[in-house]
């Protein structure tokens, strides 16, 4: 039986121990990192472990793309794609800074959590995303746009940031995402006034709304928050509950530990779905949403 070996391939200076970890753990018998990888290198390395091992074992070798960029990532896989040369092959995944998987799995989560408490579908609620220049609020956007939800990104530094990324949404994704100013509690409490759902993926240790700002938003149905460090993301949600009711609302919470579960099983279980591969696979997060949502309904 040829070797499983994963190829870990990051921008960044390091790749991530927490990817090692989970690689070994899927059942990986060796990952060798690549440091400072640029787009421009990735064909090549590609067609060294494509070219190194016969066709029928090139399901046993697969390139993991890391790093905390989001567009860069998904860039990094078109060109790892492109650069296969069929009948030779390998697996291809990405998940900068466990972006794919958290955004993913807190989706997955959200989703569940609207049915459960009240029968409504991600389809017929508006979102409000806060952190979306950020690599986990980015896709988790994406994710609950393409799902059918209308979706506004909140910009806590003014609008023109989110709107850039609004723009790439639309180009790369064919999504229509509302870019809107989140500079000051008040415009934030109005934003929210407006909507049944609430992402919450801002820097860690970083307050985004109090609790008295939740309780005014009477629509509110779920709010999840991905931020495990004090002070966490939204104020009455802490960290263990899954789907617990928020204080003075009619509105239940997801802490980041709740949504953390799923995104390790997400991330382990897309790791082994390369393993057991026949053919390769090239797994970004809409792969990730798929398998989370699975997971979060199996329990
Ligand atoms: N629970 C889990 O399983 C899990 C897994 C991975 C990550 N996380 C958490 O998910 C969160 C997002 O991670 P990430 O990798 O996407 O982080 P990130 O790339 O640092 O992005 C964080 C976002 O927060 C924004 N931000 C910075 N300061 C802010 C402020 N004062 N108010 C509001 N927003 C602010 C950033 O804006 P700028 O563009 O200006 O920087 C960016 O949009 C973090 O809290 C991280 O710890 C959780």
């Amino acid at each position: 039986m040829p070797k499983n070996i994963l190829h870990m391939l990051t921008p960044h200076k390091h790749v991530s121990p927490f990817d090692v970890n989970q690689a070994l753990d899927a059942g990986y018998d060796s990952v060798t990192p690549y440091e400072q990888v640029e787009l421009d290198e990735v064909a090549d390395l590609v067609q060294d472990v494509i070219f190194s091992r016969p066709p029928d074992h090139g399901t046993s070798s697969a390139i993991f793309f890391g790093g905390d960029d989001a567009v860069l990532a998904l860039d990094m896989i078109d060109t790892a794609k492109n650069a296969l040369v069929p009948p030779f092959t390998c697996n291809i995944m990405a998940d900068p800074a466990g972006s794919f998987t958290t955004a993913a799995a807190m989706v997955a989560k959200v989703e569940k959590a609207l049915k459960e408490k009240s029968g409504t579908e991600l389809k017929d609620t508006t979102i409000a995303v806060f952190g979306a220049t950020g690599v986990v609020g980015y896709c988790a956007a994406v994710i609950a746009a393409m799902e059918g939800a209308k979706v506004k990104i909140v910009g806590y530094s003014g609008v023109a940031r989110v709107q850039s990324r609004a723009d790439e949404m639309k180009q790369r994704f064919d999504v229509d995402v509302e870019a809107v100013d989140g500079s000051s509690d008040e415009k934030n409490t109005a934003i929210i006034a407006d909507v049944e759902v609430i992402l919450s993926a801002a820097k860690a240790g970083v307050r985004v709304l109090s609790l008295d700002q939740l309780k005014s938003a009477s629509k509110l149905l779920v709010a999840a928050d991905v931020n495990a460090v004090p002070p966490l993301g939204l104020e009455g949600i802490d960290v263990m509950d899954d789907a617990a009711e928020i204080e003075g609302t009619k509105a239940v919470g997801i802490g980041a530990l709740a949504t953390g579960v799923f995104k390790s099983k997400t991330e382990y279980g897309l790791l082994r779905q390369m393993i057991d591969a026949e053919e390769g696979q090239v797994l970004d997060f809409r792969h990730a949403f798929e398998l989370a949502r699975k997971l979060v309904n199996e329990g």
